[in-house]
């Protein structure tokens, strides 16, 4: 099928790579020269495992190519919406600018029939409003949430767990009831009470994504606002589940009880499960943080503020982890911070990916330059990123180096690099003191105490 991706950055750039790869003939659109050149030449302006590859392939067998020209759009059957929706920069709410710039510069290229699929996470009631404008123009609107995550993106687009299509009523028409789909039991139907959902366009969308499909993917098709609404609550239980496990990490931290075992402890009940309950200095990245703020003030809007005021407290509870771990810093030098070497380990926002945004081990970084340490920060992919952000920081690339004569160092980021490569035998022979601060409990602090090492974590004895 021919197919559109209009905004190429972490979510357009990888659908476009990926349904080339599917088999699709797809036109990657962006406004940004630098990305589109970078993507043109097969290179993933940002670290991902499995883009490179994908682009590679897909520029070579002639399935996927990039421009700037919307125009080019034209004679696609889906048009995929997929550009960012930042927090704003005077509120918690999500600024939609550029998807209503793309809507607009996509409109005359659009041909009666086509579909515009929204990927972009959005605050509900956002698709509504876009949809008569591209209804005049003879398309459709649907809502078809993207789920990946970084590091796993190429793998979670080709291979999802599941795929949510929302599409407009169709009306007061009598069609498919609420409830349970028909088939194979892996699929699902709602109404939106009003009339029934147009299923011509989520069979086009199956088309779409026929591998994931033919495996028994579950494909759940439903109206726009639970479309959206699917994408921020399944973000905002995430960001809760976390912040539930650091909320029991302060309780830890006052009473000598192990949130590690703690979490593992619950994590076997399998309505709790383990996932998401690593405790530590908590969630940051391009979604978690900017998405239940955006969800809060939504609910505000809406008249409904206190249904999720919950996630102000979530935020709240996730903000106070890295101040805790900067605390444990000034305990761990003896309360005296000034001039004294820290090493800290990460700069990502979490392993396998290179993105700064919000991340808790930067800001680790520069709460600790700001009480007057000497900070070194290393990361094995997130350095040039870290050091255009803030170039007051120390940077070195090899971990070793970074770790020479540390007087404490703190492990920020959990890449393998640091918790499976680095023994504290090897680290010990580098620093000048053997003081360790684990920010994402990612060591066995057994074998580190073992090794002459102070060890702190978060929520652990
Ligand atoms: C998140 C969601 O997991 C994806 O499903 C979603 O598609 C994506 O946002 C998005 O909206 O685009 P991502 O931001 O890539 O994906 O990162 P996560 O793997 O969710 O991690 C988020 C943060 O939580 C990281 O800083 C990570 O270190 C932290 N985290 C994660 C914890 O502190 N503890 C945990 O147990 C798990």
């Amino acid at each position: 099928m021919k197919l559109s991706v209009i905004g190429c950055g972490y979510l357009g750039a990888v659908h476009a790579a990926a349904m080339a790869s599917i088999g699709h003939e797809v036109v990657g659109i962006d406004v940004d020269e630098r990305k589109i050149a970078s993507l043109s030449a097969g290179e993933a302006p940002f670290f991902e495992p499995g883009l490179p590859e994908i682009l590679s392939e897909g520029i070579a067998s002639g399935k996927l190519r990039f421009t700037t020209d919307m125009a080019e759009a034209k004679g696609a059957k889906v048009h995929f919406i997929g550009v960012g929706t930042p927090q704003q920069k005077d509120g918690y709410a999500a600024d939609l600018t550029y998807v209503n710039a793309a809507v607009d510069a996509l409109l005359p290229y659009l041909s009666p029939g086509d579909i515009v699929a929204g990927k972009s996470t959005v605050p509900v009631g956002t698709a509504a409003e876009l949809a008569p404008r591209i209804e005049a123009a003879g398309a459709t609107l649907v809502w078809n949430p993207e789920f990946l995550r970084e590091g796993w993106a190429v793998q979670d687009t080709i291979d999802p767990d599941r795929l949510v299509v929302g599409v407009p009523s169709t009306g007061s028409g009598s069609g498919d009831e609420a409830g349970s789909g028909s088939g194979d039991g892996s699929e699902s139907r709602s109404s939106t009470g009003s009339g029934s959902v147009d299923s011509n366009a989520a069979d086009v969308l199956r088309e779409v994504y026929h591998p994931a499909v033919a495996k028994g993917t579950p494909f759940i098709v439903t109206d726009l606002a639970t479309a959206e609404l699917v994408k921020v609550s399944a973000n905002a239980f995430l960001a809760t589940k976390i912040s539930f496990i650091n909320a029991m990490a302060e309780i830890a931290e006052v009473t000598g009880a192990d949130v590690t075992q703690l979490a593992d402890a619950i994590g076997h009940d399998a309505r709790i499960g383990r996932r998401f309950l690593g405790a530590g200095i908590g969630f940051g990245g391009g979604c978690l943080p900017k998405d239940i703020r955006a969800f809060a003030a939504r609910a505000e809007e809406l008249g409904r503020g206190e249904s999720v005021s919950f996630l102000r407290e979530v935020d709240a509870i996730n903000l106070r982890r890295r101040e805790r771990a900067v605390q444990l810093v000034v305990t761990a030098l003896g309360e005296d911070v000034v001039g004294k070497k820290v090493t800290v380990l990460g700069a990502a926002f979490k392993p396998h990916s290179d993105d700064i945004r919000d991340s808790p081990a930067l800001d680790v970084a520069v709460r600790l330059k700001g009480l007057g340490a000497e900070v070194t920060v290393t990361d094995p992919e997130a350095l040039e990123n870290a050091k255009r952000q803030h170039p007051q920081l120390n940077y070195i690339e090899e971990r070793d180096d970074a770790l020479r004569d540390a007087d404490v160092v703190v492990v920020v980021t959990e890449w393998d690099e640091y918790r499976r490569q680095l023994s504290p035998e090897h680290a010990g022979s580098l620093v000048a003191d053997k003081v360790i601060v684990d920010g994402r409990n990612c060591l066995d602090a057994a074998a580190w105490r073992a090794a002459g090492w102070t060890y702190y974590g978060m929520g652990r004895p």
